[in-house]
């Protein structure tokens, strides 16, 4: 019979054992890819001494193909709970260094464990990527492990925050989960993702590409806006993702973590009433702006190298988190496309399902024309913003710097749609559409049996600035609720969240609605 110590000594070496993952060989090719170990990027993301691990023994059941005689304790990931700024949170982190972090059944399990007491608990998760897919010698149980795992992806979606971080490999139907999650960070040179790799690539299509450039950060933060972020390495792509549950409550029934600022709520700045250009077709950085209403100018920008004519991202207002959306006039001159009213619209929902309110900056000219952008469908993919603004019951408020014109002024969290409050700067204009384009419409015949057909279209325009190409038209109809100084801006937003923190709205009750996909 053991004795107590020799038992104690058993577990200590067990736990001694699967802290060795898949031992020191691998784990110096890990860090000789510029990598960190599963535990290593455990330790950077959560509070220190705060993870507790679960299931640290678990092994995989599998015995063909000689896995009988190769047992990993932990299998290849590790999973637990811990902290983030004092606030719970539950992790995965998957070990490349066991089978490449490849899925077995018992690792998917793993996973499934913590995500169920997540949800019990009502607590975020975070899954740290880094594996080369299902685990071949399994076949069937692993694709059923990875389905366990996208429906509790789906289950949890809007229940509690799920943040992706990406940190190797992630191929094939695996890339399902991250996608399903609230964010998705990659590492710039270490991460890729995509459906079908290089080689099913080159042999289906001809087309010769490296994983790089394929599926790597840059490719999915600048051109298929599947990621949200990019990070240099693996120590800040963790930060991205502690900044970002930093702005998210733990869940759907929770507040946003209020964080005192020593901002003044009251602070002005008069640079803002000089931001908008005197020539309205002169574009101006929004984010010059933002930088100057929000706490300390601290703004996380959210796919900030996709669809550069709109932004969104976090910032704090009077110490509340809020999900700001704003056209950018210098790019694109702020128009609705697609892609901005795609990247829009998930971030709009986003902090609809999480509680945090909205605050909008409307520059927008209107939709994009052209026979691509039609062609694309942005009839459907720009009903996607207007349906997300207009479900939102978050508090809404909204602040047209410059043009609100035509359908653009109707979606951008508009009165029409639940806007709670809006405001605009004088250099407002709020109209069916610019001043030339109107007068050539509805002028045409009067300007072209004019003596002087340039002067005679001048003083039209002209004329239509000064009566439609301001706020008052709207303010007097209430759709405004306040034309303020652009210096005003700050204090004006900080008592307008103040006011809504309380708010309460709800949708008729319905199964699901229908947003244009
Ligand atoms: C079992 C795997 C594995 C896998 C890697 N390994 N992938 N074991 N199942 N899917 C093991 C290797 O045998 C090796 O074991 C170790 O992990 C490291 O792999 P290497 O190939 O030496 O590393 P590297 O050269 O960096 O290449 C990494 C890789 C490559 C690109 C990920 O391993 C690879 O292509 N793997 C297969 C990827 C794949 O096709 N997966 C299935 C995709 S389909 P040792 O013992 O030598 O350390 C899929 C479907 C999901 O995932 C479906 C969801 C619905």
């Amino acid at each position: 019979m053991s004795t107590n110590a020799e038992r104690i000594e058993r577990l200590e070496l067990m736990r001694a054992e699967a802290q060795q993952g898949g031992g020191p060989v691998r784990v110096e090719r890990q860090h000789a890819w510029g990598k960190l170990t599963a535990r290593e990027r455990l330790e950077l993301l959560l509070d220190p001494g705060s993870f507790v691990e679960l299931d640290a023994f678990v092994t995989h059941r599998a015995s063909e193909f000689g896995l009988d005689r190769q047992h990993f304790l932990g299998d290849g990931v590790v999973t637990g709970h811990g902290t983030v700024d004092g606030r719970l949170v539950f992790v995965f982190s998957q070990d490349f260094t066991v089978f490449g972090g490849s899925l077995s059944e018992a690792y998917a399990e793993k996973i499934c464990k913590v995500m169920d007491l997540a949800m019990k608990v009502g607590a975020p998760v975070i899954g740290l990527n880094d594996s080369g897919g299902a685990r071949i010698q399994e076949g069937v149980a692993s694709l059923g492990g990875y389905a366990e795992i996208f429906l509790r992806n789906v289950m949890a979606s809007g229940v509690v925050p799920q943040i992706s971080v990406i940190m190797g490999p992630c191929a094939g139907g695996a890339v399902y989960s991250p996608a399903m999650t609230d964010f998705t960070i990659m590492v710039e040179g270490t991460s890729y993702m995509f459906v079908t790799g290089p080689n099913v690539v080159k042999a289906v299509t001809h087309e010769e590409v490296d994983s790089e450039a394929l599926g790597g950060a840059s490719v999915h933060t600048g051109r298929s806006g599947v990621a949200h972020l990019a990070a240099r390495d693996e120590g800040e792509a963790l930060e991205q993702a502690r900044r970002l549950l930093s702005h998210l409550p733990q869940n759907n029934l929770a507040d946003v973590p209020l964080v005192p600022t020593r901002d003044p709520a009251d602070r002005m700045d008069a640079d803002l009433d000089d931001v908008v250009p005197d020539d309205p077709l002169k574009p101006y950085d929004m984010h010059d702006v933002l930088r100057r209403v929000v706490d300390d100018g601290a703004f996380l920008e959210i796919q900030p190298e996709w669809a550069g004519n709109i932004i969104v991202g976090y910032a704090r207002i009077g110490g509340r988190s809020v999900g700001i959306v704003a056209q950018q006039p210098a790019h694109l001159a702020g128009a609705l496309d697609i892609d901005a009213s795609v990247k829009a619209a998930r971030f709009v929902r986003t902090c609809d399902a999480f509680n945090v309110p909205i605050v909008t900056f409307v520059d927008v000219p209107g939709f994009l024309p052209g026979v691509a952008q039609e062609h694309g469908g942005i009839i459907k993919h720009g009903a996607k913003l207007l349906y997300a603004y207009c479900e939102a019951t978050v508090p809404k408020v909204t602040v047209i710097t410059r043009k609100a014109y035509g359908g653009a002024y109707d979606v951008m969290s508009s009165k029409h749609i639940r806007g709670d409050l809006n405001f605009a700067w004088p250099t407002a204009e709020i109209a069916v559409m610019g001043a030339e384009g109107a007068v050539n419409i509805i002028f045409k015949d009067a300007i072209t049996d004019a003596e002087d057909p340039a002067a005679e279209r001048r003083r039209l325009v002209a004329e239509y600035e000064a009566e439609f190409s301001n706020p008052y038209v709207a303010a007097a109809r209430g759709y405004i609720d306040e034309v303020i100084l652009p210096r005003e801006t700050r204090p004006r937003l900080v008592r307008a969240l103040e006011i809504l923190a309380d708010k309460r709205d709800t949708n008729p009750r319905k199964k699901h609605g229908n947003i244009p996909l």
